[in-house]
């Protein structure tokens, strides 16, 4: 069985679908733990009341982010994790610690990769004009939302759609983008071929 350890900052509604989808269908994987950098986060409770072992290392407790990257690798591998999973997790971790976790940390970004890194994705891809939107599944590296790509979904960006609506409906695609590509990684089969990450069964890594 692997390990998986999710981080969250906040709703969770990620780490919920991967959870879920992880029980639902018997993947050789068990959700270790859940850590938020933030005491308040709803996902916290979800995942609690499922009997899933939470912690909290809340980041304004430490002077440094070299500390605080410390601290929270420390809370980590005391659960011993073969996959890091970042579902919403609002950070920026350091170099240290991305190579600690090199190979073996995903997150999702809400934007199609290399588009849109950082913040605001969805108010920025309305202003630019783009007709798709969407959201991607990548290893995570010490530049940000920058690693090797394992799997995105595309929606359309719709006349009259603001931030929030735009965000839902890539949301929704999301919840079946990640769980896919967690499951992929728990069951061996994401292949690097020259930093370019291809699915062993050549399973389409794009959802529309
Ligand atoms: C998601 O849309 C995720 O893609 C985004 O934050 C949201 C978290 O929602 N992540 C980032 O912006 C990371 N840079 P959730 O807490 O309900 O999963």
């Amino acid at each position: 069985m692997k390990r998986i350890v999710i981080l969250i900052s906040g709703r969770g509604s990620n780490m919920q679908a991967v959870a879920e989808a992880c029980a639902r269908e018997g993947w050789p994987a068990t959700v270790a733990a859940v850590i938020s950098n933030r005491p308040q986060a709803a996902g916290l409770a979800w995942a609690a009341e499922r009997g899933i072992a939470t912690a909290v290392v809340d980041h304004q407790r430490f002077e440094s982010r070299e500390a605080f990257d410390a601290a929270l690798q420390q809370a980590i591998d005391a659960f011993e994790p073969d996959l890091l999973v970042l579902g919403g997790f609002m950070r920026i971790l350091g170099a240290d610690f991305t190579r600690h976790y090199a190979g073996r940390m995903l997150n999702i970004h809400p934007s199609l990769l290399p588009a849109f890194t950082g913040l605001h994705t969805h108010r920025r891809a309305i202003q630019a004009g783009c007709k798709v939107a969407g959201a991607t599944v990548h290893f995570v590296t010490a530049e940000l939302d920058h690693g090797p790509i394992v799997a995105q979904a595309v929606v359309p960006v719709l006349p009259g759609d603001d931030e929030g609506a735009l965000a839902a409906r890539v949301l929704q695609q999301e919840h079946k983008l990640y769980p896919m590509a967690v499951r992929w990684f728990v069951e061996g089969q994401l292949r690097f071929e020259s930093e370019v990450v291809h699915h062993a069964g050549g399973a389409a890594q794009c959802l529309f």
